[in-house]
């Protein structure tokens, strides 16, 4: 539970946030696959990311961690061994996703289990492609639900069109098409995150990217490499909002990834009328990066939709917040996708803020928000054991008149633990 009260002075300081989640999985994952001694730098050690590490180590790869180094010993495109155990992803659905391509293609049997929450999200979205495939993956409630129970098989390419923009479907689908007898074609309806795509670029893998088309052959073992994760954009979303709304705030948040395929969140709270401004625009390990600057300034209301939806897809709950204190009715469309992360986020943001007096309505793809400056009163809350819809809560409550109160507050570990610390280092 975490106490957060109405903020009385502006947001002032300079921030660095925890280092990106969704690189931080794929630099762990893809140097187990590479062939020999690769350095992550800035590893995101939070539980999600923790949950890959575990795994990979049951399945014989080594990972030292030396000051804020991280060591993966890669065994190649072959080089995993058979786990002893059941291997636990935690709440982690990239990590159960992921695992679940590159493990339909070893020869032996792997089970994948989740936490509560991971049990109830759809995986029929990569059993079905991985099916075609050759793969066999048994799962519960007709092939649907994790635990998930994976025999190991030849694979053979495949020629796909994803009936959703998602990079963790995306990324499981390259990883099975790396030790596929034949080449794999991949397309998607909008272009999602592509960490993936970058990262296997980087280490030698034989794949070709036109727009949001992926063409991999198989056979080519990954090279080693040396990995420098930048901030999560993600995490600083919610330091960008808060700023935007408490008046006089002035936040420097340096050392954020800014990837075209993440960035919507700035691109949107600027056609809100916040001030964002990228500086020191730089490449670090072929991920765009930079320090950003954010000013308080009124909002207006917008409406959101289409391909910039998964651009933003994690921001949504955060943006919400800005929605609900900007002056106008805001909506969100084409966001379905929502109901099946970590909780219902749709029917989470809009019950959660409800309580705290905004005028939001739920749809099944969105929401229509009426905001309103000034408008937020302090209320008990629930995260609902998502870790998003928590920090998400918190910047609410800076904003709100009053006293708020954040039951299960410690979800935050999923991918920001040092959340509390800067929000309190920035707030008081
Ligand atoms: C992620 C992809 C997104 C995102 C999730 C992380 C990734 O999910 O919501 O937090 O690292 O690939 P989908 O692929 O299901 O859209």
């Amino acid at each position: 539970m975490r106490r957060i009260n109405s903020v009385s002075m502006p947001l002032k300081g300079e921030i660095v946030v925890d280092a990106d989640k969704s690189i931080s999985h794929r630099a762990v994952i893809f140097s187990a696959l590479a062939q020999g001694k690769s350095v992550i730098k800035n590893f995101l050690p939070a539980s999600d990311t923790l949950s890959s590490c575990s795994c990979l180590r049951q399945l014989g790869i080594k990972i030292a961690t030396r000051d804020s180094e991280m060591q993966v010993y890669g065994r190649g495109l072959s080089g995993f061994s058979e786990p002893h155990m059941v291997l636990d992803c935690g709440n982690s659905g990239t990590t159960m996703r992921l695992m679940a391509g590159l493990l339909s293609a070893q020869p032996f049997l792997t089970i994948l289990n989740g936490d509560e929450s991971l049990n109830q999200r759809p995986m029929k979205r990569i059993i079905e492609p991985l099916g075609v495939m050759g793969a066999n993956i048994q799962a519960r409630q007709n092939g649907n639900y994790p635990p998930l129970v994976i025999r190991g098989s030849r694979l053979s390419g495949l020629s796909y069109q994803l009936p959703v923009a998602s990079a963790q479907v995306k990324s499981a689908l390259m990883l099975a098409a790396l030790k596929a007898d034949s080449e794999t074609l991949l397309s998607e309806p909008q272009k999602s995150r592509d960490h993936s795509e970058r990262m296997l670029t980087a280490m030698g893998a034989d794949i070709a990217i036109n727009g949001q088309e992926i063409k991999i052959k198989p056979g080519k073992e990954l090279q080693a490499a040396e990995f420098l994760v930048p901030g999560d954009i993600s995490s600083a979303a919610f330091f960008m909002v808060a700023a935007s709304i408490i008046p006089g705030s002035e936040l420097l948040i340096r050392n954020v990834g800014v990837n075209p395929s993440r960035a919507g969140i700035i691109e949107i709270l600027n056609k809100m009328g916040a001030r964002i401004k990228l500086e020191n625009e730089r490449t670090i390990s072929g991920e765009p990066v930079a320090d950003l600057i954010v000013s308080y300034s009124r909002l207006q209301a917008i409406d959101i939709d289409g391909a910039v939806i998964p651009r933003l897809i994690d921001e949504i709950p955060i943006l919400a917040v800005a929605m609900a204190l900007a002056e106008g009715e805001s909506t969100v469309r084409g966001a379905a996708e929502l109901r099946v992360k970590e909780t219902d986020r749709i029917a989470a943001i809009s019950t959660e803020l409800a309580k705290m007096g905004a005028d939001i309505r739920e749809q099944p793809d969105g929401f229509v928000i009426k905001g309103k400056p000034d408008s937020l009163q302090g209320a008990r809350v629930s995260s609902q054991g998502d870790h998003r819809i928590a920090m998400s809560l918190a910047v609410a409550g800076l904003a709100a008149k009053g006293e708020s109160m954040i039951e299960d507050s410690e979800v935050v570990n999923i991918s920001f633990p040092r959340f509390w610390d800067l929000l309190n280092t920035i707030s008081s």
